[in-house]
């Protein structure tokens, strides 16, 4: 036997990290894919629609349901502000607060996580540190965050009192003092064991063990106590998928679970992984501790044929405007400026949008680039999984082992369709060859004690940003101050 083949024996296997991917809207793979006779995605208003998808995604034991937002239109194409295009093709609207089903799917399941998009231009941190505590506490701690700074400039204009996004490296700035008050209102104001319910003495909080947050930033200010108790797992699971310079950086000090692009730009993406673990490190953070995944979209048959003919058939609905107008936002271009075999390449990265969907879509900012191109690699990628449960289990183990991929966000051609061949088909093809586990290692456990598959791990690691904000029941309020003074925070 060869040294690399034995090395590969005996380095063991990853558990993959799972998810099920989805957004508040008619949200597909595939643009136009609701005129598909077996589609239900034009049902996401009807709470049946979020039960159904988080029943299935919890019977293939899948880590979480992570649901992306964006909160305005994609408008650029054939604009600016126009959300005609969007509208008729039924891309990114209408759309709902997806935010809102999360508590009916955590009534009808036990141990799947939810991953939900929160921008750091929506709201207060304030409310959102309600916002997210009041979600970790009625799905028991099953809580992921998705830190997202906006990059559509539609949001400037019907978000910011018709103003404009802040510069793309002001955006992180922002985002991560963000970050440090909803540290502060969720593990800083409330010692652990503040809540005390004491019916002799008729004291529901010893308040001696609530603190004022004073917080006096560049970009906000806020004196007061949280309102919300702690919450199941201190803090939610940090999730974040920005990869730009700025965003890497970010996500490298803060998140433990990364998505850092798909399945045809894998090189790219493993470059990334391999970047930011680095990153991680110099933060004193253990590299593998963060997750990092990138999107798939499996097509899934019983035989070969199946899976060509699913694809065929599926792709037939796909609206060659759809990649038009989700590169457009993305990119911040407006590509019906341009022919469709036009480059338009010397365009990119000249505006506020974002760095990393672009360079995503486009795997390398080449000048040749044309609209055709946008069109055709909309088009591979849904080509890149389509087979029997062993074929795409082949393809995925290769990914895993080359670009050291911790797990996929897969998303869904035909709902719920493609999200049941997960479960039936590549699911169990994945547990068979001990990528995957049969249950979840904590049922009715964290999403973070599934994540780290252990329980009792359900708050950040110790070598997290987020640890030292901690008040814990050891500390008194001068001891814990102290500290906080002696590591910068206060
Ligand atoms: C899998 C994946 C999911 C994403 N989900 C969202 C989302 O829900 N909302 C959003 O505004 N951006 C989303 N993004 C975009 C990034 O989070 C980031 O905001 C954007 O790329 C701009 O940052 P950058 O310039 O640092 O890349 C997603 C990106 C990826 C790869």
């Amino acid at each position: 036997m060869t040294e690399t083949k034995k090395q590969k024996l005996s380095k063991p296997k990853k558990t993959l990290v799972l998810n099920a991917f989805t957004n508040g809207t008619l949200y597909s793979q595939i643009p136009g894919i609701w005129r598909h006779p077996n589609d239900k995605t034009s049902t996401h208003t009807e709470l049946s629609y979020w039960t159904q998808l988080a029943k299935t995604a919890e019977r293939g034991k899948l880590n979480s349901i992570f649901i992306a937002d964006t909160l305005t239109y994609f408008d650029v194409y054939k604009g600016p502000n126009n959300p005609g295009p969007s509208l008729e093709v039924g891309i990114n609207a209408p759309k709902l607060d997806p935010s809102i089903p999360i508590s009916a799917m955590a009534s009808v399941t036990e141990s799947i996580g939810f991953g939900i998009t929160f921008s750091t231009v929506s709201e207060h941190p304030y409310l959102l540190a309600r916002r997210l505590a009041t979600l970790d506490h009625l799905t028991q701690g099953r809580l992921g965050w998705n830190i997202v700074a906006s990059y559509l400039p539609s949001v400037g204009r019907q978000l910011l009192n018709g103003g404009e996004l802040l510069a793309h490296e002001d955006r992180y700035a922002q985002t991560q003092e963000y970050l440090e008050i909803v540290y502060k209102l969720l593990l800083s104001s409330w010692r652990e064991d503040a809540l005390i319910k004491d019916k002799s003495r008729g004291v529901y909080v010893d308040s001696s063990r609530v603190r004022n947050i004073e917080h006096d930033g560049k970009f906000f200010k806020l004196n007061g106590a949280s309102i919300t108790s702690i919450i199941p797992q201190g803090f939610p699971v940090i999730i974040q998928a920005g990869t730009s310079k700025q965003g890497k950086e970010f996500a490298a000090k803060n998140a433990e679970i990364i998505f850092v692009g798909s399945g045809n730009n894998l090189s790219q993406s493993g470059e990334s992984i391999k970047e930011i673990r680095q990153l991680a490190q110099n933060y004193g953070r253990d590299p593998y501790s963060i997750k990092f995944l990138v999107s798939a979209a499996p097509i899934l048959g019983k035989t070969h044929q199946e899976a060509i003919d699913k694809w065929e058939d599926y792709s037939s609905y796909a609206n060659p405007e759809g990649s038009q107008i989700m590169f457009s936002s993305q990119s911040g271009i407006n590509l019906d400026k341009y022919e469709w075999d036009e480059p338009f390449g010397q365009e990119v990265g000249k505006n506020n949008a974002s760095i990393g969907l672009t360079k995503n879509t486009l795997n390398s900012t080449t000048k040749t680039t044309s609209r055709r191109k946008i069109f055709e690699n909309s088009k591979e990628y849904t080509k890149l999984l389509v087979g029997t449960g062993e074929e795409v289990a082949n393809i995925i183990e290769e990914w895993v082992e080359l670009y050291d991929i911790d797990g996929f966000n897969f998303s869904q051609s035909v709902f719920p369709e493609s999200l049941e061949d997960i479960v039936e088909i590549l699911i169990p093809e994945l547990q068979k060859r001990g990528l995957f586990w049969y249950d979840y290692p904590v049922p009715n456990g964290t999403f973070r004690e599934n994540l780290y598959q252990q329980k009792d791990h359900s708050f950040l690691p110790k070598d997290h940003p987020g640890y030292q904000y901690r008040w814990t029941k050891d500390e008194s309020r001068e001891d814990f101050e102290n500290k906080l003074k002696d590591e910068g925070i206060l």
